[in-house]
C-alpha cells in the first residue's frame, strides 16, 4: 500500500474527530464531504461484491463502517439499471459520494402544513446528475430521490450521522401524497 491510500479505518477516525469537534450539522458536512470524495475516488476499499443488489429492493446496501451505538456509519450502495429509491428523508445528515456511473437525483421541498402524520405534499426543487467523485449533502429533513438511468450497476458512498434504519425517516409517494416508514435492507 503506498503511503497516500485512504481507508475505511481512517475515514472512521476522521468522522468521530469531526462529530467530537463539530456542533451544527453544516460543519460536519463541509468536513466530511472533502474526505468521502476523497475515500470514493481512492477506491481501495471497494470489492467486487458491494455491487451485489437484489432485484427486489432494487438497490444494494453494504455496511462498511458504523460505531457502537450505530452512529457514523458508512454504506457502499450499488443501484440496478433502471432502478432508485422513492422521495425519502433520512432522519440524520447524509453525505453521498459517487464512485461508479450517474446517479441522477431529484431534490424536494416539502409543502404541505405538517398537520397529517401520513401525509406529506412535495415539490421538486432540481434534479441532477451525480458523477463519479461528485457530493449530494443534506442536512437532517433534507428529502431526494435517486435513479440509475444508466445500463450498468452504479455505486455510490453514503455516510450519515446515524444508520438510517436506527432514525426516524419516512419515504414519500408523489401520487398518492402518503407518507410512511423508509427502512432499507442490508446485504
Ligand atoms: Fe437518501
Amino acid at each position: 500500500m503506498t503511503g497516500n491510500a485512504y481507508t475505511i479505518e481512517q475515514y472512521a477516525k476522521d468522522l468521530r474527530q469531526i462529530a467530537k469537534e463539530c456542533s451544527s450539522e453544516d460543519e460536519i458536512i463541509s468536513r466530511v464531504a472533502p474526505l468521502a470524495q476523497r475515500l470514493a475516488l481512492n477506491k481501495s476499499w471497494l470489492l467486487p461484491e458491494h455491487f451485489n443488489a437484489g432485484s427486489e429492493q432494487g438497490f444494494g446496501v453494504h455496511l462498511l463502517h458504523e460505531e457502537a451505538d450505530h452512529s457514523l456509519p458508512v454504506f457502499a450502495v450499488s443501484w440496478l439499471p433502471g432502478r432508485g429509491a422513492p422521495p425519502h428523508d433520512h432522519g440524520t445528515w447524509a453525505v453521498v459520494a459517487g464512485v461508479e456511473g450517474v446517479e441522477k437525483n431529484t431534490r424536494y421541498k416539502r409543502v404541505d402544513d405538517r398537520n397529517r402524520a401520513d401525509y406529506a405534499k412535495l415539490e421538486v426543487k432540481e434534479a441532477f446528475d451525480a458523477a463519479e467523485g461528485e457530493l449530494v449533502c443534506m442536512k437532517t429533513g433534507g428529502i431526494h430521490s435517486v435513479v440509475n438511468e444508466s445500463n450498468k450497476v452504479t455505486l455510490s458512498l453514503h455516510t450519515y450521522g446515524m444508520h438510517v434504519n436506527y432514525t426516524e425517516r419516512s419515504q414519500f409517494n408523489l401520487e398518492t401524497n402518503e407518507k410512511k416508514d423508509f427502512k432499507v435492507q442490508i446485504e
